[in-house]
């Protein structure tokens, strides 16, 4: 168990972005981070945000979301994530799980793959990353863990029953063909009305998955309800009930920003974190914070250059002149 703890993290760096920033980078230059190493152990995590990866805190709101729409409108069905890495967003859909209807998790973890570019996307962005490592963390959250395929993504219509699943997150190889094959997999492996996500679906880093979900959504009868900065919400079925339904719920939500555009003829809403909401302690940077202290230091600086410069004025000297009498008067009368 030990070994499992000292194994169960990841590297982090930042990015530019309002979301991006609150988790670390996916497919970071590894020159730029800190894997962990023996030396460095990872404690068992505690809160979510303990565990690396890169699900934000808007896509944390619309799983919720999503899972808890689909108990108020009844939809039956399982779970599946392709792309766990070390347990972020399959803890999460694990508080969603239901008896008889399984969560499987699909992952490579440790082993290779058997295609070499795909291969070395694995060896540049996940190096640390153990299937140990995704138990332990998911163990402290779950009694048990989920069904977990230890295997190239290729190979999940043999493990998950066609049209068996309500909600699949598609997170694994970012390359193309990879992806496109995921998308396709998952419309044989959703119901009608089960919801799809796909990572990543327009980051510079990963043209392949913006090629793969953009084709699907303008000429392959995928139905994008939303997106986020880094997800896209998606159904093979009727997308405006969900939509309807989501449009009302964000109406109360004074922390989510949201907006609703036309995309090819289609109703598409863009949903991000509000500006100024609080971010959890364990999101906190502190170059950022750093950073963010110093420019409000600086703007308080030039504020008192400007009030000095005022003060220092040659009409303000004679307004203060002229409004002496009064302000004598103002002045509260003492009682002796
Ligand atoms: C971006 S990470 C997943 C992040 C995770 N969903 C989270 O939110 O924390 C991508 C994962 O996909 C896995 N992966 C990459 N290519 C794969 C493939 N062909 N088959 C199965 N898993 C793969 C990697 O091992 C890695 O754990």
């Amino acid at each position: 168990m030990l070994f499992a703890r000292e194994i169960a993290g990841a590297p982090a760096i930042d990015r530019a972005g309002l979301e991006t920033r609150l988790v670390p980078a996916p497919h970071a230059n590894p020159s730029t981070t800190s894997p962990p190493t023996s030396a460095s152990p990872q404690p068992v995590p505690k809160t979510l945000d303990d565990v690396p990866g890169w699900f934000s805190w808007i896509d944390q709101q619309l799983f919720r979301w999503s899972l808890e729409h689909q108990e108020t409108t009844r939809t039956p069905g399982d779970l599946l994530e392709l792309g766990a890495y070390l347990g972020k967003s399959a803890i999460l859909m694990g508080e969603y799980v239901r008896d008889g209807e399984p969560f499987t998790v699909c992952d490579l973890f440790d082993s290779d793959s058997p295609d070499e570019a795909n291969q070395a996307e694995l060896r540049r962005s996940y190096k640390t990353l153990t299937r140990a490592g995704f138990e332990t963390n998911y163990l402290a959250f779950h009694d048990e863990l989920p069904t977990i395929v230890q295997a190239p993504t290729a190979e999940i219509g043999e493990h998950v029953r066609p049209r068996s699943c309500r909600f699949v997150h598609v997170d694994a190889s970012h390359l193309y063909e990879h992806v496109d094959a995921d998308i396709e997999a998952s419309a044989g492996l959703l119901r009608p009305e089960g919801i799809l996500v796909c990572d990543d679906y327009r980051a510079h880093h990963t043209p392949g998955v913006a090629a793969a979900v953009w084709h699907r959504v303008v000429a392959g009868g995928l139905r994008a309800i939303c997106a986020t900065p880094k997800k896209l919400y998606a159904t093979w079925g009727d997308a405006t009930p969900v939509q309807d339904a989501l449009l009302s719920w964000l109406g109360t939500r004074q922390d989510c920003w949201h907006q609703v555009q036309s995309v090819a003829g289609h109703r598409f809403i863009l949903v991000n974190a509000q500006r100024q909401r609080r971010r959890p302690t364990g999101d906190a940077d502190p170059r950022r914070l750093g950073r963010q202290l110093e420019r409000e230091r600086r703007a308080r600086e030039a504020k008192q250059r400007e009030l000095d410069a005022v003060r220092g004025s040659v009409s303000f000297r004679v307004g203060r002149v002229i409004t002496a009498p009064l302000r004598l008067l103002a002045r509260p009368v003492r009682r002796s």
